[in-house]
């Protein structure tokens, strides 16, 4: 990332809980999956060469909806689906978008396969079920159901530039 605020190692930490409880700037609530998906494509403006996104959320939160505007607003072109069968899929665009999906990431001799290092020198980097990525310095994205059609998304950890 270009700028940094919070890899002191207090990831959620003070700071982190702070950013939580007052939604402010880095808290979000949407109603609906076409809601999510444009969150994420109006945040892609702030994605660099580099970066690395992990989302954080169970199953059904719309992990894969947000990566879908993600790539949207990034200029990406290609389908977005689950990359269950094959760990990675490419979205070629002005900034190269590699999707990453953990479900089925057993061991860490899997995460070294994955090339995370190539990839992220060769463009931006998201991944679900990030929080089984054990990375410094990232961006982080939580995605909390509320109930059927509402999601919170909280921007966890990022440059202090990022906001919804
Ligand atoms: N506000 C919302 N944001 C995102 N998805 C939502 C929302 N409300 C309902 N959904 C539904 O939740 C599911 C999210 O699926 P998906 O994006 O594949 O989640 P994940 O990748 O986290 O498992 C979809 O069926 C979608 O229609
Ligand atoms: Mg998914």
């Amino acid at each position: 990332m270009a700028t940094t605020t919070s890899h002191s190692g207090l990831a959620d930490g003070a700071g982190a809980r702070r950013r939580r409880g007052n939604a402010g700037s880095r808290g979000l609530i949407t109603r609906s999956p076409d809601e999510t998906e444009a969150a994420a494509a109006r945040l892609a403006r702030h994605v660099r060469l580099g970066d690395l996104v992990l989302l954080i959320g169970q199953m059904g939160a719309g992990k894969t909806t947000f990566v879908r505007g993600l790539a949207r607003g990034m200029g990406a072109s290609g389908d977005v689906m689950s990359p269950t069968f094959q760990l990675v899929r490419i979205y070629p665009g002005p900034i190269v978008l590699a999707h990453v999906d953990l479900y089925r990431v057993a061991d860490s001799r899997d995460l070294a396969d994955l090339g995370l290092d190539e990839l992220l020198d060769q463009g931006a980097v998201v991944v679900e079920w990030g929080d089984r990525l054990p990375a410094a310095d990232a961006v982080r994205v939580a995605l909390v159901v509320l109930d059927r059609d509402r999601r919170r998304l909280i921007i966890e950890e990022a440059p202090s530039s990022w906001s919804w």
